[in-house]
């Protein structure tokens, strides 16, 4: 194949990345919690239930704030009946994924469980079925020292100092058919913005992120972001948008391809946003909070209504990922670091089990699938100011998608000085040859580390008997005089890490 070149000056970049960027999401979903995170009587299980095991994987992907708990389950959550004593919490039908919510992990376990995970909360309301009281009240229960009626109540649960939290959702996916209380754009809009006004009264520190179009492919995108910024524009922070992407027809080229969508909508929502403060004569800003992506295939409409329903943490979306997700996921990784300058908050979605790359046998071990490799990579080298590159590849044409660069790729240049390349080959079949000649460093550069994930067989995986089937591996590239070469093996997920000489 052709070689692909970049070029990389540091003089132009897009911005340095957020912190927020290296978030999850954990919904109470299938075996998301239950059986997953938390699991009391589990030989692993610490004295609060939480799976040590679990949490070891967890660890390494230094993640930042991880939103709870939704998602669609808040669409009916009742804040309430998550915290206080276990034996007086109720028991719910929890519509949103057909199950019984037993309430025994809630919001104060979810504190605890980040702490020892070392990670924030982005805390969602539930403005879909309920009210605005109802968010300024678990506002107050979460962060009010003490002193008044919630604050005191989240004291008498053993929680004397308060959270703190600082990012709130402002419920989810309202646009979305299924969910329980959709709506317009404009009459949601109007709701968050008084919700965000009056959760602001009790806590003005708080940042808000609105509920934006669920993926860009529902008919209302992106017209309902539009009327939803419309109506809270001055009084949110952050809209958030959703994608996920999938191969269900069998169509690697073309699955690989629908990261161009991802960066589609992020310039479109950028073009709203300067249209929208143009609009307002405004000088406040608004960043997107893409705060659920993954790769996902099963069928998520029909799949919570064909098990046996009124389960508890009865499996559900638990996708066994392969290696072509992990080249994916991937290319969703580079489409956020480029356009970092809009995209503040992403939350890969989720954490355990369900849609997720960490999987639990309930009783049993825990193992990580391919794609587990691609977010550790990018957590770990991704923290930096984001380079803007010139880049020139072979290209292809798909089903739905024409003139696909094979190469898909994004350097950052690491606070410490180093330079990391995260790199995709696309094609499937061919090698491709990329070299990077790096500008305006003013300093020399020696290979640091050069890691490849690959596998000749793009479905390969790992399972409980074998969970080292796909891992990464150390490969090899050469750099001399400002230019970085390696030859990228077909479907492949590389880290070219360059250090200072
Ligand atoms: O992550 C699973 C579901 O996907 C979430 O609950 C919802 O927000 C989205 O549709």
């Amino acid at each position: 194949m052709k070689t692909a070149s970049m070029i990389v000056d540091r003089d132009y970049f897009i911005d340095h990345t957020d912190e927020k960027l290296f978030c999850s999401f954990v919904e109470p979903l299938g075996r998301c919690i239950y059986g997953g995170l938390y699991e009391p009587g589990h030989p692993d299980a610490d004295e609060n239930g939480f799976r040590r095991d679990v949490l070891s994987l967890i660890k390494p992907l230094n993640l930042t704030m991880n939103r709870f708990p939704g998602g669609n389950y808040t669409s009916t959550f009742r804040w309430e009946d998550s915290v206080g004593p276990k034996e007086c919490r109720p028991r719910r039908a929890e519509v949103a994924w057909q199950c019984i919510e037993t309430n025994q992990f809630g919001l104060n376990e979810f504190a605890d469980w980040s702490k020892l995970n070392g990670s924030d909360v982005m805390m969602t309301v539930n403005l879909a079925t309920r009210g605005v009281l109802e968010a300024m009240n678990c506002v107050e229960y979460c962060n009010l020292e003490g002193g008044t009626y919630w604050s005191d109540l989240r004291r008498s649960h053993g929680y004397e100092k308060p959270h703190g939290y600082k990012y709130w959702c402002l419920s989810n996916e309202i646009d979305g058919p299924w969910q329980v209380g959709q709506n317009t754009g404009a009459v949601y809009g109007h709701l968050a913005r008084e919700a965000s006004k009056a959760m602001k009264l009790i806590d003005p520190e708080i940042k808000t992120v609105l509920a934006g179009s669920s993926n860009p492919s529902m008919p209302t995108y992106p017209v309902f972001d539009a009327e939803a910024l419309d109506q809270a524009w001055e009084y949110v922070d952050y809209l958030s948008l959703h994608h996920y992407i999938s191969n269900r027809k069998g169509d690697t080229p073309n699955y690989l391809a629908r990261t161009l969508t991802t960066d589609l909508m992020f310039k479109q929502i950028g073009g709203l946003f300067a249209w929208m403060k143009a609009k307002k004569r405004s000088s406040h800003n608004v960043y997107v909070s893409f705060d659920e992506y993954n790769t996902w295939h099963t069928v998520s409409g029909t799949e919570r209504f064909e098990k046996p329903r009124w389960g508890i943490a009865t499996p559900l979306l638990e996708d066994t990922y392969v290696m072509e997700d992990a080249v994916a996921l991937g290319s969703l990784l580079i489409t956020i670091l480029r356009n970092c300058d809009i995209v503040k908050i992403a939350c890969l979605s989720e954490l355990v089990n369900c849609i997720s790359h960490i999987r639990t046998r309930t009783g049993g071990g825990c193992w990580v699938l391919p794609p587990y490799y691609t977010f550790l990579h990018f957590s770990k080298y991704g923290r930096g100011t984001v380079l803007n590159p010139r880049i020139d590849s072979p290209k292809y044409d798909s089903t739905d998608y024409t003139d696909v660069p094979f190469l898909d790729a994004i350097p950052v240049l690491n606070d410490d000085g180093s330079i990391t390349v995260f790199a995709v080959n696309r094609s499937l079949d061919e090698t491709l040859p990329l070299e990077v000649e790096l500008r305006g460093f003013g300093n020399d550069f020696a290979i640091e580390e050069v890691i490849i994930l690959s596998n000749p067989d793009p479905k390969a995986t790992n399972t409980e008997d074998n969970p080292d089937n796909v891992r990464p591996h150390a490969g090899s590239a050469a750099y001399e005089d400002g230019r970085l070469r390696a030859d990228l093996a077909p479907l492949s997920w590389n880290v070219l890490r360059l250090k200072v000489q």
